[in-house]
């Protein structure tokens, strides 16, 4: 099954955001996936994600029940793919030990309307912030549900 690996810097706000927006849109899909997320720092580590990512989350018929973990050097052998949120967040994965950065890009690179290259950290925002962040990620995972379904029928197509 193909995989997708969500990273931030804390895994609390953005990537439990695309985690949980990537799994519904991929329910309502009917596809597949494993998908999970995880920052390249360890200061939240075993937390929820943040109230306002809960609150933002919920009201777009997302499961917010997750927890945090860091980035492990084993994720670039089991994921397919790694959706970074910055280019903070891309430079330390190329650098993680055991990275893979041919698996590696940025989230918004999935959408082509994107008019920047990032999703914004919005911990130090507002609420607004938060839904700004989970607009671009909607987008960003349609992007990505696009990715695998194109890669299944070139898959196909090559048998
Ligand atoms: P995230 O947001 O990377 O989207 O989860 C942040 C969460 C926590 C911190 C920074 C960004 N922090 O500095 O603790």
């Amino acid at each position: 099954m193909p995989s997708v690996l969500f990273v931030c810097l804390g895994n609390i706000c953005r990537s439990p955001l695309g985690e949980a927006i990537l799994r519904r849109q991929a329910a309502e899909a009917g596809v597949d996936l494993v998908i999970d997320s995880a920052g390249t720092g360890d200061w939240h580590v075993g937390s929820p994600p943040d109230s306002r990512a809960v609150k933002v989350g919920r009201l777009r018929g997302c499961d917010m029940n997750l927890k945090a973990r860091q980035v492990r050097s084993r994720d670039f052998e089991e994921f397919d793919l790694i959706v970074a949120m910055d280019h903070a967040n891309l430079s330390t994965l190329y650098r993680w030990p055991g990275s893979q950065p041919d698996k590696v890009r940025l989230a918004r690179s999935f959408d082509p309307t994107a008019d920047d290259t990032e999703v914004p950290d919005p911990y130090y925002g507002e609420l607004e912030d938060f839904q700004e962040v989970a607009e671009m990620l909607e987008a960003a995972c349609a992007g990505i549900l696009q990715h695998f379904a194109s890669q299944k029928s070139a898959e196909t197509a090559s048998k």
